[in-house]
């Protein structure tokens, strides 16, 4: 979708559909700007055909004027919009816009009330909206039956001239980290026969290209050189041969020492010889969705040009069971020297993400962050609202936190306490790999298991088992890849700058 910042009246503006945000204020209207169009929004709202709640949404078809339809959007009561709200209100649009047929569409952006977040904030906001709010993926149709066309272009009105570069500095920041997030969907949504590690390396070193990014990869005999032997066990029952994939962001002028990603990418998780059953198996194309938000954000740190030095790291595996593949009960040893007793092929996330994290350390990273679909447990405890987040070093989770709360994509803290750790000691290596005795707290003993190789830096662990591929259609996230944490992380590194420590 091409999107257009421009300087005009409302009124004035030539347009397929026209979009109104409506406020209200103690069960009245009370919009931000005067149009001609508020007799009619007001007499809707007598009859009670529109009360202006929260994402609620009527279509006016005026008789004079430039504009071919008009769609309001209620933006409920509060009292300061919010990143949210209006990006709901604007993925609302976008879908209800589709559905009427119309291909273009025109914000008037003025009808948001100021409230606290500035015009180049809420530019952003709203650019990513509906930019997100239009994502399809229709590599695999042979023809659009049954989808929505998606709208080629949107126009935001901006009336007052002062607020063009800022509003325009704003989109550029929001198309940048939307189309970014729509890679990482396409990542996972790409089926496992299409995306096998083989398959990533070469998506991560195109995209690469494109951007500027260092990018190194390392195959199997690379991985062995590396003394990855937990990556490899996971890799070694699949005849697609496992990855591990670097990206690097190192400007010449840079604040700070590194910050690192880590991303889970498993391109299938059958369970290997803990075999998974059989329903929803499919579900496991899913499994290295960290992965693609890894890739994704350091692509749009990197195309953002932002002065950090970022590495991403992705550890990526087909886990299958066959002749060759590890068993239940080996022993295999990552690159710091640790020895894990590999209790259940199926916990095999943590097993990459173990090598992945020993890894890390030789960048001296000042923060490492990974993001795995790493256990259905945080299903249970969350369900698909937030991520659970873990750590020791406060800091780091408040920061997480802020962007978390700025950008919508919910954190929730989860507990890393000592019984845990105990559940994870083996008898025969370092380590096992799941809990010796049956402790509940799954996705805290994962997280355990990580937390003994993100030994000497700042860390943090984001579960997204149940946020990365949500069921149901969302305004902003249609069902399916949800690109979940690419925003948390660009937001995170801003803030960092902000911050400049
Ligand atoms: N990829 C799964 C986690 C998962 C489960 C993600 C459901 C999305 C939906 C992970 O590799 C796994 O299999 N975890 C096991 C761990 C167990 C064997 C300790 C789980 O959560 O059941
Ligand atoms: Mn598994
Ligand atoms: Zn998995």
């Amino acid at each position: 979708m091409e999107i257009k910042i421009k300087h005009g009246k409302i009124d004035a503006e030539k347009c397929e559909v026209l979009a109104l945000f409506v406020p209200t204020r103690n069960g009245k209207i009370v919009p931000a700007i005067s149009t001609s169009h508020d007799n009619e929004i007001h007499r809707l709202h007598e009859l009670r055909d529109f009360t202006g709640a929260s994402e609620e949404i009527a279509w006016l078809y005026p008789t004079e004027g430039n504009a071919k339809r008009v769609l309001i959007c209620g933006l409920g009561g509060a009292a300061s919009i919010e990143t949210e709200s209006l990006q709901q209100a604007v993925g609302r649009i976008v879908q209800t816009t589709r559905k009427s047929g119309a291909s273009s569409l025109c914000l008037a952006f003025d009808s948001l009330p100021s409230g606290e977040l500035s015009v180049n904030r809420k530019t952003q906001l709203a650019v990513e909206a509906l930019l997100l709010a239009n994502y399809q993926f229709t590599k695999y149709k042979s023809n659009q039956d049954g989808k929505e066309k998606p709208l080629r272009s949107a126009m935001i009105l901006v009336t007052d001239k002062a607020d063009l570069v800022s509003a325009q500095d704003g989109a550029r920041l929001g198309e940048i980290v939307a189309k970014w997030t729509c890679v990482a969907r396409d990542l996972q949504n790409t089926p496992a026969n299409d995306l096998t590690p083989r398959h990533f390396a070469e998506i991560a070193r195109e995209k690469s290209r494109q951007v500027g990014l260092r990018c190194k990869v390392f195959d199997q005999k690379g991985i062995a050189q590396l003394k990855m032997g937990a990556l490899l066990g996971v890799g070694q029952g699949s005849v697609n041969e496992p990855r591990f994939i670097i990206l690097e962001h190192k400007p010449a002028r840079r604040a700070g020492g590194a910050i690192v990603f880590v991303g889970k990418g498993i391109t299938f998780d059958t369970g290997g010889i803990s075999i998974k059953q059989s329903d929803n198996l499919d579900t496991m194309k899913y499994d290295m969705s960290g992965a693609a938000t890894v890739l994704a954000a350091v692509g749009a740190l990197a195309e953002l040009g932002t002065p950090l030095h970022v590495v991403g790291l992705m550890p990526c595996a087909e886990n299958m069971p066959g002749g060759r593949a590890q068993r239940p009960g080996d022993v295999v040893r990552a690159c710091n020297g640790k020895t894990i007793e590999v209790a259940d092929t199926d916990a095999e996330g943590r097993l990459i993400l173990a090598d992945a994290l020993a890894y890390a350390h030789r960048y001296k990273p000042e923060a490492v962050i990974d993001l795995a679909t790493l256990t259905g447990a945080v299903y249970v405890a969350l369900g698909t609202t937030a991520a659970g987040l873990f750590g020791k070093n406060e800091t780091l989770l408040n920061s997480i936190k802020k962007a978390a709360s700025a950008t919508g994509e919910r954190v929730w803290e989860l507990p890393l306490f000592k019984e845990y750790f105990d559940a994870m000691k083996s008898e025969v290596a370092d380590i096992r790999n799941i809990p010796s005795k049956s402790t509940g707290g799954g996705s805290s003993t994962a997280a355990a298991f990580l937390a003994t190789f993100a030994e000497g830096y700042p860390w943090a662990h984001l579960d997204i088992a149940a946020v990365a591929h949500p069921k149901e259609d969302k305004p902003i996230t249609p069902k399916g890849g949800s690109g979940w944490g690419v925003r948390l992380l660009v937001q995170f590194c801003r803030d960092k700058l902000e911050r400049g420590s």
